[in-house]
């Protein structure tokens, strides 16, 4: 029998993607996704990507009585991965009680109805902000965290430490945190990528928006950082290389070997590019001339963040395979892709 996950955020830009890795590797997936900012289109596009349609459950997870009835009603669940949450930096700033209450009520109720059907296997989607403005480069897991600059970023780090405590608190619970550096591209195909909402707050989508004439102009925010050309360096991973870790993230759950502690993983290539060397980039891979404009530093920016991924390299398996011009026309051809559809 299939190993039967339920994928909370499965319709979202690093949901979809795990949700078709996970097929391919013959799991049977469950999504639960409140289509907040997602749209259920994706379960089309990810049928005509793998063949299957996964389920989905239309819930809202800070809902605890619609958590709850979720996990009641379908059973046998090998494992969860987490991912339903708000992302938006700059809106967390704005609005910050409903990215505490979003983001930490959907964990504590998908934590609960995990423990009272007996669910122990968690992976938890993180993100390299727990760091904040690290002192020491490449950042190793083993890194201090600081408070990050933002509601949302600190919703992550409050989510890890939620999840190190019942992981304490319960010795059959399994977890694994991945930490994700500066997610871009899409799936190969070009029918799924990031859909932002409004205009983007993520340096990728602002791009491809702005070469296809939906945006004027990109805003490079600050030339002034101590950095090579004086722009900010950051890890970008390609989106189906961060879903193929999720697979082994899973394996390893189920595997003896790991250990009962919350386990931690850097996911990025290691390697760190400036927004000017991704700009050049850009237009030599796409041929696309990109109109942009050196402004003000944005609030909360570091000027460098880059990962050293020897122990996802060594404990996982894992190894991004993809480099940034992969990751860019991946990410212009899903632009192109939607671009057309919405014209037709
Ligand atoms: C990258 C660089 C900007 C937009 C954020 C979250 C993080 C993770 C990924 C996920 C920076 C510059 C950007 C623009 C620009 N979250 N930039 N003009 O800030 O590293 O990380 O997204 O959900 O948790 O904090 O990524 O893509 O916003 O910025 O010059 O219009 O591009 O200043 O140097 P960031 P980003």
């Amino acid at each position: 029998m299939k190993n039967r996950i339920i994928i909370t955020g499965g319709c979202g830009y690093i949901g979809s993607h795990t949700v078709i890795a996970l097929i391919e590797h013959d799991f049977e997936v469950i999504i639960i996704d409140d289509l907040s900012n997602s749209n259920e289109q994706v379960l089309e596009r990810i049928k005509k990507i793998t063949g299957v349609k996964p389920k989905l459950l239309n819930i809202d997870l800070k809902n605890s009585f619609l958590a709850e009835n979720a996990f009641r009603y379908n059973k046998d669940i090998d494992a969860v991965i987490h991912f339903a949450a708000h992302k938006a930096v700059s809106e967390s700033v704005q609005k910050p009680l409903m990215y505490y209450q979003n983001n930490l009520c959907a964990l504590v109720n998908t934590l609960m109805a995990m423990e009272k059907y007996n669910i122990n296997n968690f992976i938890f989607s993180s993100s390299a902000t727990v760091y904040g403005n690290p002192k020491t480069l490449p950042i190793k897991e083993s890194n201090e965290t600081q408070r990050p600059f933002s509601p949302y970023g600190n919703t992550k780090k409050m989510a890890e430490e939620i999840i190190d405590d019942v992981v304490k608190a319960n010795p059959n619970l399994r977890a694994i945190s991945l930490r994700y550096f500066n997610p871009i591209g899409a799936h190969q195909s070009g029918m799924i990528g990031e859909l932002p909402n409004g205009i983007p707050n993520n340096l990728m989508p602002y791009i491809t928006q702005t070469a296809i004439g939906k945006r004027d102009k990109l805003m490079v925010f600050g030339n002034d950082y101590p950095t090579k050309d004086g722009t900010p360096i950051r890890d970008y991973i390609h989106v189906v290389d961060l879903a193929e870790a999720h697979v082994l993230a899973l394996n390893r759950i189920f595997s003896k070997e790991k250990d009962h502690n919350l386990e931690i993983f850097n996911l990025g290539t290691g390697e760190g590019y400036s927004v000017l060397e991704v700009i050049e980039a850009f237009q030599k891979v796409t041929k696309q001339k990109l109109n942009y404009e050196i402004t003000e530093r944005r609030d909360g920016d570091v000027p460098k963040l880059y990962a050293n991924v020897d122990k996802a390299n060594d404990i996982l398996g894992w190894r991004a395979k993809m480099g940034l011009e992969d990751m860019i026309s991946h990410s212009w051809q899903w632009e192109e892709y939607y671009h057309l559809e919405k014209k037709n």
